[in-house]
Formats: C-alpha cells, sequence, structure tokens
C-alpha cells in the first residue's frame, strides 16, 4: 500500500528536499507552500507520486483545504512533516512586531493547525508527525530571541503532541538541526546539505513501530582549527 505524506514548506530549501526523498522511497507527497510556480517545477522533477497543493499554514481554512485535498485525493494520511519556517534576526529592541508574529505564525501556529486537522487522519494509519525544530529551539544567541522562542515552543509542542498521541501508537519526532546549506541563511562552507536532514527524516519514519526518535538534534562536522 502506497504510503502518503504532506511535506510543508517544500518549494525550496530542506523540504524541497524531504519531498523529493520522499517520492524517491516511494511515497505519494502532497507538497505544500504559498509558491505554486516552485511546486509546479518540483512536480517536473517528481512525477506523478507528487501533488502540489498552493496552502499558506498560517491560515486555518487553508490548512483545512490542505487536508481535505490530501484525503480526497490519496484516501489516506501517514506521515505529516511540519517543515515550513522562517527567521529574522535582530535584537529584541529591534526586532518587528510583523516579524515577531510571522515566527510565532509559521514555526509555531502553522504547526498546530496542520496537526490540529491531520490527527483524526494520523489516527486511522497510526501516522507520524515530524516536526522539523532547530537547535535554536535549544541554545539561545542574540539577535534570535524570536526565532529561538518559536522553535522552543515547536518543541513543547511536539513532545506533548507525542505524550497524547501514543496511544494511539501515533509517533511524534521533533528534528533539530545546525545550520543547513538552504536560502534560509548564510551557512558556513561545512553546514549540512539538506539531502543529510532529509535522510534523518526518511530514517526516523522507518524505524520499527516499537521505536520512537522523540528529539534528534543533526549537528554539522565543524572542521578542527588547525
Ligand atoms: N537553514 C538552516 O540553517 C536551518 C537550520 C535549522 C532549522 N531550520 C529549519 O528548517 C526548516 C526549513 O528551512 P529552510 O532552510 O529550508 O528554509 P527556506 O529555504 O527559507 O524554506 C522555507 C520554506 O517554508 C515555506 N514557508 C514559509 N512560510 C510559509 C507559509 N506561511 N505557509 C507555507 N509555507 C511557508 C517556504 O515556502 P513559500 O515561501 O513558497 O511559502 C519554503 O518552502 C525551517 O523550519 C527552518 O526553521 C533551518
Amino acid at each position: 500500500m502506497t504510503k502518503v505524506a504532506i511535506v510543508t514548506g517544500a518549494s525550496k530549501g530542506l523540504g524541497r528536499q524531504i519531498a523529493k526523498k520522499l517520492v524517491a522511497k516511494g511515497v505519494k507527497v502532497v507538497a505544500c507552500a504559498r509558491s505554486t510556480k516552485q511546486l509546479h517545477s518540483l512536480v517536473k522533477e517528481c512525477g506523478d507520486h507528487l501533488l502540489p497543493f498552493t496552502c499558506d499554514i498560517t491560515d486555518s481554512s487553508q490548512v483545512q483545504a490542505l487536508i481535505s485535498y490530501t484525503i480526497e485525493q490519496t484516501g489516506r494520511l501517514d506521515y505529516l512533516i511540519n517543515n515550513a519556517g522562517l527567521g529574522r534576526f535582530a535584537t529584541i529592541d529591534n526586532l518587528s512586531e510583523h516579524d515577531w508574529d510571522a515566527m510565532m505564525n509559521v514555526n509555531l501556529k502553522g504547526s498546530f493547525l496542520t496537526c490540529k486537522y491531520a490527527i483524526p487522519y494520523l489516527k486511522q494509519t497510526k501516522g507520524h508527525i515530524v516536526n522539523i525544530s532547530s537547535i535554536a529551539g535549544s541554545v539561545a544567541f542574540a539577535e534570535g530571541g524570536g526565532y529561538c522562542a518559536s522553535k522552543a515552543g515547536l518543541n513543547m509542542l511536539s513532545e506533548a503532541l507525542r505524550i497524547e498521541l501514543k496511544n494511539y501508537e501515533v509517533r511524534v519526532t521533533t528534528i533539530s538541526p545546525g545550520s543547513i546549506k538552504t536560502k534560509f541563511n548564510q551557512p558556513k562552507d561545512y553546514a549540512l546539505e539538506p539531502e543529510q536532514v532529509a535522510e534523518t527524516v526518511w530514517t526516523v519514519i522507518q524505524a520499527p513501530k516499537t521505536v520512537i526518535y522523540s528529539h534528534i538534534t543533526v549537528r554539522p562536522q565543524v572542521p578542527p582549527t588547525p
């Protein structure tokens, strides 16, 4: 039976790589982001196992439409990969309220909404939620107050969900990567390749049914100082 995943933030960066990885492994993927054009270019790369769906995950009605579309088109949902995220970096006195709200809405509320509306279907399949957090969710840094707070919130949402859903055999995993080579930031040369983090997603959802990877930190190997 073909498994079905929703990947949020699949238009570029890590989410795009996760979508490609899952399709390559035989999973049918509903790829969500706001950029319709970039989602359609992903269909060209992946073929008909990739269903594009334009969706702003901060909008409840759009998220409900995403879940309904997935069930109408495929009949099931096995994996919810909450990857969409953004970072706005400034000291708190310089961070705009708009940027604070944007991070809370995308990084935290968006994952709340997708989980809320996907959970009934994930219970049916004994599925798996993977929340892409960040090392910044547990290690604070200057100019990262808003981003760190949003990812720390996601970590707690994820852990509470893991406990709520264990009796339904729905597994929940938080993945906290270090710096990744995407356009999100200006990554160092040694940053993780998106493919390496996508492989981690595949590893956790392939774990034996009796195993839950609850929180994984993925760090790049920083070259030793000479
Ligand atoms: N890059 C890093 O160094 C790093 C490190 C640790 C963790 N992370 C986390 O990894 C995840 C992916 O980051 P990335 O580096 O791949 O960033 P990216 O290249 O900027 O991609 C972000 C994705 O999120 C989507 N997105 C943003 N707002 C959205 C919204 N309202 N609704 C739906 N989709 C939305 C974007 O699509 P549209 O713009 O088309 O909507 C895009 O596909 C994020 O959660 C990030 O916090 C990144």
